[in-house]
């Protein structure tokens, strides 16, 4: 499958290509085709290092990544949803769509002050033993229901990955013994993100509901960062057990 990742040259996005650049054609998505291309380059030599030899991961901006691909994964900040689905919505056709997008962010969670000011681990650790992160409700319920609505008729969203650690993802030695909850209306969309879950070692999806029930687990990510911070845990994820 061809798969695009718009924001690829973010934190998220990388562990995307890495991770499924060993079956999949990768398509790395940028404002800037120039800064794709730099970034595919950089994740194909990591690929490379592992034994892949296949350069199986390009880049392009984000409007072409999208009109090539089967799955369209939106690796960019809640701020950056609207005006990138108004850029790729006139070559949107049948493709999955893929939130992975958790609203929190810096700016519209009071509590978190300038990343820069706070420049190494222990004093973000002290800053946050007052403070805490929180989700930033969007009006229609979740991430996932904002971006549904932006969609032309006939292309599938599909809300899953937005609790896995960009660091961790990233980093192909670690396996990922993770349960990531999926979401959406269409179950043929969610069987082919259900796959892309198990293609990533250790990782096993769960079907949380419809697209309604996205809000849940988004929500989840804050919980986590702040479970992580206070407890001197790193880069949690979530498992379910019976
Ligand atoms: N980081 C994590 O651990 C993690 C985990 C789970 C879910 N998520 C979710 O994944 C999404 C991406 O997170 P991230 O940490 O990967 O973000 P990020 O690295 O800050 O940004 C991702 C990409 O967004 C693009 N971008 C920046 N400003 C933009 C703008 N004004 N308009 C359009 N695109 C813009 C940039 O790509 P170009 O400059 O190349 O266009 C950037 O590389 C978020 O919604 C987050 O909630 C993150």
């Amino acid at each position: 499958m061809k798969i695009a990742i718009l924001g690829g040259t973010g934190n998220i996005g990388k562990g995307f290509a890495l991770r499924w650049s060993q079956k999949h054609d990768i398509i790395i998505g940028s404002r800037d085709k120039e800064r794709a291309k730099t970034k595919a380059a950089e994740y194909n030599k990591i690929m490379e290092k592992y034994g892949f030899d296949a350069l199986s991961i390009k880049g392009i901006d984000n409007k072409n990544a999208a009109a090539e691909s089967d799955i369209v994964v939106l690796a960019i900040r809640y701020s950056n949803v609207s005006s990138i689905i108004e850029q790729i919505k006139p070559v949107l056709k049948n493709q999955i769509i893929v939130s992975v997008v958790v609203p929190m962010e810096k700016d519209s969670c009071y509590m978190i002050p300038d990343r820069e000011t706070i420049e190494i681990d222990t004093q973000f650790r002290e800053y946050y033993k007052t403070n805490y992160f929180c989700y930033n409700n969007p009006p229609s319920g979740s991430a996932a229901e904002e971006i549904a609505a932006l969609l032309p008729e006939g292309v599938s969203l599909v809300s899953a990955f937005h609790n896995v650690p960009a660091a961790k993802l990233a980093d192909l030695d670690i396996s990922l013994d993770y349960d990531i909850g999926v979401c959406g209306n269409d179950m043929n969309a969610k069987k082919v993100i259900f796959d892309l879950v198990r293609a990533i070692p250790d990782m096993n999806p769960v079907d949380v509901g419809p697209c309604e029930t996205s809000l849940m687990v988004e929500s989840l990510t804050p919980l986590l960062i702040n479970i992580a911070v206070r407890n001197q845990r790193k880069d949690i994820g979530i498992k379910f057990v019976d």
